[in-house]
């Protein structure tokens, strides 16, 4: 029987927000009730020291945090297709790793989007000098395309039989390197026999998730983040405080509703499709104060984070290294014989 794998990750750098939620987290769960579909969550600790290796320990906690947040959205490691796992665990995908970077093309990473996009995102205000962020950012930031190639591929059901599947769910920023990673599964396949099944990507019905602040990106760092673990006080505070259509002065002013983040939020939460037409229609015509479309959100995203509090409280005092550990080594299995057939393809063994 043909076999269905999916693999996706998150970077463990701390607690998740309503960014991860609806970008991804949403996705992940109606895949995991694809008794079907064998599914892998990585904790992406190893790619988290692309931005973090010289404050490692900051990130101690951040593995915790996320395993939490998944457990509480209602990921659940207890279904016999459902796996976390541990990237630093599993040494053998660092191998596969170095190898698929002997046949990744120097300028192709250089021209991934996503890549440039970041690289760019760590300019300096003001800074002239193009390239600047090339001075400070590490080879292994640069090469993590690869690296996450890597991560797909431990999984890919070996030897490989027509009709497997490897999907990898994941918000729209990544679909450039899941191209790539395809690039690669077949490069290899072609020079040196076929071991890998080129993944595919699915992206979910939201993309990115905007700040509370209107910028374009949810995100910790720019302080712009709802957290799924945020209690109802500094939700509302954080509600309360969003930004709405910067041009309107008073309630009476016709508002903006498409790129106002309240709305935006509204869309993609309420689940009162009804109420959402009726709240937009009278922003539009001024007939609407900022505070109640704000305090009728508030209650959605309560709504919304109550239950997953419900579940945060079950499992804090719970063991979670148990979940982490079984699926990891689950995974462990599987890149060993990916490496195997790997370096089986290469010529790389003892010679006889
Ligand atoms: N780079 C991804 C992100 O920042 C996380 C990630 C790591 C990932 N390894 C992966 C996603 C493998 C999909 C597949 O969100």
């Amino acid at each position: 029987m043909s076999k269905r794998v999916v693999l996706t990750g998150m970077r463990t750098t701390g607690k998740l927000h309503l960014g991860h939620y609806c970008g991804a987290l949403q996705l992940w769960k109606e895949v995991q009730d694809y008794e079907t579909h064998d599914c892998f969550f990585l904790l992406a600790d190893v790619q988290a020291l692309t931005t973090h290796a010289s404050d490692p320990k900051v990130l101690a906690q951040s593995i915790k945090d996320v395993v939490l947040d998944w457990l509480s959205v209602g990921l659940d490691p207890t279904l016999p297709n459902v796996h976390f796992v541990l990237q630093s665990q599993v040494v053998e995908r660092h191998g596969l790793s170095v190898l698929l970077s002997m046949i990744a093309k120097y300028n192709e990473v250089l021209r991934n989007p996503t890549l440039k996009d970041e690289l760019k995102q760590r300019e300096k205000p003001g800074s002239k000098k193009l390239n600047h962020s090339r001075d400070s950012v590490s080879l292994g930031f640069m090469c993590y395309p690869v690296d996450q190639a890597a991560d797909i591929y431990m999984v890919s059901p070996t030897p490989p039989a027509n009709g497997d599947e490897l999907l990898v769910p994941v918000g729209e920023d990544q679909v450039p390197h899941l191209e790539y990673a395809r690039t690669l599964a077949t490069r290899f396949n072609t020079k040196y026999g076929r071991v890998f099944v080129p993944c595919r990507a699915m992206v979910g019905r939201v993309g990115r998730l905007v700040g509370t602040d209107g910028q374009a990106k949810m995100s910790k760092s720019l302080g712009n983040a709802i957290d799924l673990s945020d209690d109802t006080a500094t939700v509302r505070k954080k509600v309360m405080g969003m930004f709405t259509d910067p041009n309107r002065t008073s309630s009476t002013v016709p508002g903006e509703t498409e790129k106002n983040p309240v709305f935006v939020y509204h869309r993609a939460f309420n689940p009162n499709v009804a109420q959402v037409a009726e709240l937009t229609e009278r922003y539009q015509k001024g007939k609407v104060g900022d505070v109640e479309v704000k305090a009728a959100l508030f209650k959605v995203i309560e709504d919304l984070l109550a239950p997953i509090r419900e579940r945060r409280a079950k499992f804090e005092s719970q063991d979670i290294r148990e979940y982490v550990e079984a699926g990891t080594n689950v995974a462990r299995e599987s890149c060993k014989e990916v490496l195997a057939a790997m370096m089986d393809k290469m010529y790389l063994a003892y010679p006889k």
